[in-house]
Formats: structure tokens, C-alpha cells, sequence
């Protein structure tokens, strides 16, 4: 998720908001830049890759004069992260600069609509193309009220999420904004006015504020802010007070980073699928690199949470597309001396893009002249580099060291991947992938669901966080979730917990079952439920405690079960995209009543960049 800071009043612009982005620094970014309006009416854009550092060695000593202007930090999700694609970017003129904040998914067609009537680009961004569609509408208007209008106009016809900021040399005390799906907030001073992504970046110089809501375009001047939707309809808005600390206010009010990210997950599911999905067909062109028609077999590499990822792709895969998977740890296959050739894809699954062994795979792979197909968060990371084809998690940075809603990411993703496929190898008709893609829309609000019932996880948790041994229990789909959620256990509560295959138990583990020892089973629907009611009565013959995570409206469990975290009914597929929300809580709600640092766990990195 980039920063946006902008800024309108009687003050020189540029250091509030080289201050503003230094305080969104936290949100993660690969590039920086502002633009400022002089007095002259000239726009100085000044922008680099890198850290914040760079961009003010560059401004040494030399920052533009003048009291209106914007500033950006970037997270890439389309172009590489480089001083071209960094923000803010211009019109053809240099006339007007935009920044922004999220996808929008149809900027291929409107870039060659805007060519084909003259515009020239000069970045990869999908952002430069909003700069010159305001161009285009502005084109032959003059005023603020057109200006604002123009960038109503040219939102109109974006599709995708965006958080956008924008100013035009006509007019030296106007400061535009629009939101849709990114977040955006005013904050109200005293004959000046600022714009931000978020709260951070305003808390030195006010503590009102003014939410801007999706689908709403803000007009700032020195006297204060104007709000419309985009059908031009004026809206009126209380501001409200900030009462947040800055520490507070990173989180977005949450405790934690990752309670803030477990919360993101609805909108992280909907930009995982963004621009992915057209009807009843999977659109994945990155895959149009590989030779489908070679590949016999797919190996799946990764590390942590992201091989558990890998594990579920392993089945998805074998699923929807019949290609036979074999999901690998990275620091084994690496060294396991695997058959790799032209015909064999080697999928590797790493948010941060960094992790050692898992490049080490990457490498061992395309020295095999095997192809290769990368999962990954960060644009522009050493495995992205390189890969005959990379399909990025747009979930935005992921601060807490535990992986949350990008595992969730990875699993749309997946299914994603693993429909395409099975498109491509004609394996899925449409009719037969239509009702999976409505489901995976439909997930967003199920994992809403899940989200709501939060408080009663929350008391789950609070009845085991004094027990020092915990097994996570599953088969089939719920199997991965299994592993999954006992890692996120182990992780930040530093309990021991063990996932193992349900079916499993009775070969040894069952021998250290006792009513101190409480078993977590994943008991979604689906053909082997029966079989883990069994396993789950095993485990209460040895009188120890059971903890399910259940489907709504199955009312068998409640017979088995000590305690239940409900989930939405599901396609079994789909079901570790939702499992994996109520065991994120539990770890997260256990590791809280025992006090531990949760965003950064002892001896924990967020990417072991080193064997
Ligand atoms: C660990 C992280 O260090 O690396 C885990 O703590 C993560 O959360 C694992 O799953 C793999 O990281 P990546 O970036 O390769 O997915």
C-alpha cells in the first residue's frame, strides 16, 4: 500500500510533507517523490528509488519553494520499483501531477485509447495513465470547479481500487482527492488543509479530520474541504477528532500489526482477485509465458507458512487441473537432487521474495532449464527476477513478522493459478468453474463473517493460553490448516503445537494425549467428516479437551466438540482460505493473554534472507 501525503496553505510545502512521508514510512515502500506547485506556477516533481533517504540527499539543501504540493511512497504492484515508475506522475505537459494508491485493473485499454489521441507515456504505471485521462477531460476547461470535475470525469471510467491525489498549475490553492477501495483522509487546519493515506502523517499538525468514503472525490483549498460522489452530488461531513498516539494510529487503532492484518483480509481476497476475473474465465496472463504443453508435473517450493500455502496448491492444482504437484520445503528440495527438466514447472511461493532457501530452489530450477512460476508480495524481490512467470499477492506490505492475510492471498491465488490451468489444459468448462469463481467473490464476506465472531474466539483462547501443549489435527483440505495453525500458535505464543494428519494420531501421538493437552481439529464438510468425528471421539476417550473449527449450521460437532470457531459454509476447496481466519485468532488471542510481543516474536525474522 503506497503513502500519500499532500498539502494546501500559506506554509512551504515540502518539508511538511517530506515529514508526512517519513511518518508512512512504516507501511513498507521501494520509492519516493514529491511534486510542488512554485510560485512561478511551474510543477517540480522530484523523485527516487530507494528509501526516504534518497529522495532528501536529492533535495540537499535545494527543496522547491511554494505552499501547495504532494508526496508519494510506493509500494509497486504494476512497473518496477524505479525513479520512472515512482509518483507523483504528469500529464504530457507537466500541467498537472497525480499520485495514488491501489489498481486500476483496466489501465492497458484506457493507455491505448489516451495514445491513440496523442498522449505519450513515460512510465509502466497504471498511476500515469489516471494523469493524463484528467489531461484528456481537462482538455479546453479552466477553473476549479473543472478541474475537480475532470477528475471526476476521468475516475468514471477507472475500474479497480484507488486512493488518488492531484493538483494543476491553473490552480494554486486546489488539492484533489478520491477514494475507492484505498484509504484516504483530510485533516483540517487552520487556513491549511492536508491530505493523507493515512492518520500518521497528519497527527503534528492536526487532530481533526475528515473521512473521505468510497466512491467520493474531496475538494481541499486553505479554507477547508468540499466532498462529492461521482455522480457530482455534494456531501456533507462531520470531521471528527483524532485520538490516537502516533503508535496507535500506525495500527490503525489495532493493537497489534497483525490483528490490523487479520482484519484486512476481506479487501486483501478482493485485490488478490482483482483484474483476475472475467465472467466465468480466469485472466492470468502472466501464465501465457510457460509451455503448457510440456508440463507433465509441478514441483511446489517454499518455507513456513508459505509451503502450508504450497501444500494446499499441491491439492488445488491436482484438483482443477490434473497435473500431478508435489509440495516441497525449500531447504529440502533444494537439496534433495530433484529430476528437474523442461518439462517439470517449479512453482516458488515467497511473500518477501527474499527468503534464502527458497532462491536457492529458484536458482537450482533455472539452472535445470526447468520454467519456473513465482508467488510473491513484493514487486521487484531477488525471485521475482528472473522467472519465466510471477504472480504477485497484491496484498500490500505485511508488517507483523507472521504471516496473515497474505497467506490468505496466496490461496486465492492459488485456486487462481490452479483454475487456469485447468482452463488451459481443457480440463474446466465454464459451467464448471462459473460457480468457483462466485464463491471465491463470495469469500470476502465470509471471511467478514468469521471476523465478527472474533470476541468469542477471544474467550476460546483465553480458556487454553495456560496449556503448554496443543495439537492441530485435520485431513484432506483441513490437513494444511492444520500445520498452518499450529505454526501461527507456536509462533507467537511460543506454546509447543503440533500439526499432524488426523488419520495419523492413533500411530503414536495419541499416547501423549491427556486432559492437559488439547487437540484443535478441523472438521469442515466434506466426504472424510465422518472420519474426523471418529478421530475427534479418540481423542475424547483419552479425556482430552477438543477445540473445532466447524461449519455453520452443523450441528454433529456441537455433540464432540468441547468448543467450536464457526465458519461459513464453503466449496471444499475453498475451505483453508476460511479455516485459516479462526486459528489466526486463536493464536493471535493466546498469545495476547499470555503478553507476548506479537508483531515481532523472539528470534523470528520477517524474512530469513540467510540459510
Ligand atoms: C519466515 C516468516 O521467516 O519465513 C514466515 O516468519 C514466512 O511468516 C517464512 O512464512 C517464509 O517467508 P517468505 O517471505 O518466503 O514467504
Amino acid at each position: 500500500m503506497c503513502g500519500i501525503v499532500g498539502y494546501v496553505g500559506p506554509r512551504t510545502a515540502a518539508p511538511i510533507l517530506l515529514d508526512g512521508l517519513q511518518r508512512l514510512e512504516y507501511r513498507g515502500y521501494d520509492s519516493a517523490g514529491i511534486a510542488i506547485l512554485t510560485p512561478e506556477r511551474k510543477i517540480e516533481i522530484k523523485k527516487t528509488q530507494g528509501r526516504l533517504s534518497v529522495l532528501l540527499d536529492a533535495l540537499q539543501g535545494s527543496t522547491p519553494p511554494g505552499y501547495l504540493g504532494l508526496g508519494h511512497t510506493r509500494w509497486a504492484t504494476h512497473g518496477e520499483p524505479n525513479e520512472i515508475n515512482a509518483h507523483p506522475h504528469a500529464d504530457c505537459d507537466g500541467r498537472l501531477v497525480v499520485v495514488h494508491n491501489g489498481i486500476i485493473e483496466n489501465y492497458g485499454s484506457l493507455r491505448e485509447g489516451l495514445r491513440a489521441k496523442g498522449h505519450h507515456f513515460t512510465s509502466e504505471t497504471d498511476t500515469e495513465v489516471l494523469a493524463h485521462l484528467i489531461e484528456e477531460e481537462y482538455r479546453g476547461h479552466q477553473g476549479p470547479d473543472e478541474f475537480v470535475t475532470a477528475v471526476r470525469r476521468a475516475l468514471k471510467q477507472a475500474r479497480g481500487a484507488y486512493a488518488l491525489a492531484a493538483f494543476c498549475a491553473e490552480e494554486p490553492e486546489l488539492l484533489v482527492g478520491a477514494r475507492l477501495f484505498s484509504p484516504m483522509v483530510v485533516g483540517l487546519g487552520s487556513g491549511e488543509n492536508y491530505l493523507a493515506s493515512d492518520i500518521p502523517a497528519l497527527l503534528p499538525y492536526t487532530r481533526q479530520a475528515l473521512i473521505v468514503e468510497d466512491g467520493e472525490i474531496v475538494a481541499l483549498d486553505r479554507e477547508g474541504a468540499s466532498i462529492w460522489n461521482l455522480e457530482g452530488v455534494a456531501i456533507s461531513r462531520e470531521p471528527f477528532h483524532i485520538g490516537w498516539d502516533l503508535e496507535a494510529a500506525e495500527k490503525g487503532g489495532y493493537p497489534h500489526f497483525m490483528l490490523k492484518e487479520i482484519y484486512e483480509e476481506p479487501q486483501v481476497i478482493a485485490n488478490a482477485l482483482r483484474g483476475r476475473l472475467d465472467g466465468e474465465r480466469v485472466l492470468l496472463p502472466e501464465v501465457d509465458k510457460l509451455d503448457l504443453a510440456k508440463i507433465q508435473k509441478a514441483y511446489i517450493v517454499a518455507c513456513g507458512t508459505s509451503h502450508y500455502a504450497g501444500l494446499v496448491g499441491k491439492r488445488l492444482i491436482e484438483e482443477f487441473a490434473r497435473l500431478p504437484a508435489e509440495s516441497i520445503i525449500a531447504s529440502e528440495f533444494r537439496y534433495s537432487n530433484p529430476v528437474l527438466d523442461q518439462n517439470t514447472l517449479v512453482i516458488l511461493i515467497s511473500q518477501s521474495g527474499e527468503t534464502a532457501d527458497t532462491l536457492a530452489a529458484f536458482r537450482l530450477a533455472k539452472e535445470s532449464g526447468a520454467p519456473t512460476l513465482v508467488v510473491a508480495n513484493v514487486l521487484g524481490s531477488s525471485i521475482t527476477r528472473g522467472a519465466d512467470a510471477v504472480l504477485y499477492l497484491q496484498a500490500g506490505p505485511e508488517i507483523c513478522v507472521v504471516a496473515t492475510k497474505t497467506y490468505l492471498a496466496m490461496l486465492a491465488v492459488l485456486t487462481l493459478l490452479a483454475l487456469d490451468l485447468g482452463q488451459r489444459r481443457g480440463l474446466l468448462a465454464h459451467s464448471q468453474i462459473a460457480p468457483i469463481l462466485q464463491e471465491l467473490r463470495d469469500l470476502s464476506a465470509k471471511v467478514d463473517r468469521v471476523l465478527d465472531g472474533a470476541e468469542a474466539i477471544a474467550e476460546i483462547a483465553r480458556r487454553y493460553a495456560d496449556r503448554k501443549n496443543f495439537f492441530f489435527i485435520g485431513r484432506g483440505w483441513d490437513y494444511p490448516s492444520a500445520l498452518e495453525g499450529a505454526l501461527k500458535l507456536k509462533e507467537i505464543s511460543y506454546l509447543h503445537a503440533e500439526g499432524y494428519p488426523a488419520g495419523e494420531l492413533k500411530h503414536g501421538p495419541i499416547a501423549l494425549l491427556d486432559p492437559e493437552v488439547p487437540v484443535m481439529a478441523l472438521a469442515t464438510p466434506g466426504p472424510l467428516y465422518e472420519k474426523i468425528i471418529s478421530n475427534i471421539q479418540e481423542v475424547k476417550a483419552r479425556r482430552a479437551k477438543v477445540l473445532a473449527v466447524a461449519a455453520e449450521g452443523d450441528k454433529e460437532i456441537t455433540h464432540h466438540a468441547d468448543e467450536v470457531l464457526w465458519i461459513p459454509r464453503t466449496l471444499e476447496p475453498l475451505s483453508p482460505i476460511l479455516s485459516a481466519v479462526p486459528l489466526q485468532l486463536f493464536a493471535y488471542y493466546v498469545a495476547r493473554e499470555r503478553g507476548c510481543d506479537i508483531d515481532k516474536p523472539r528470534n523470528l525474522a520477517k524474512s530469513v534472507t540467510v540459510e
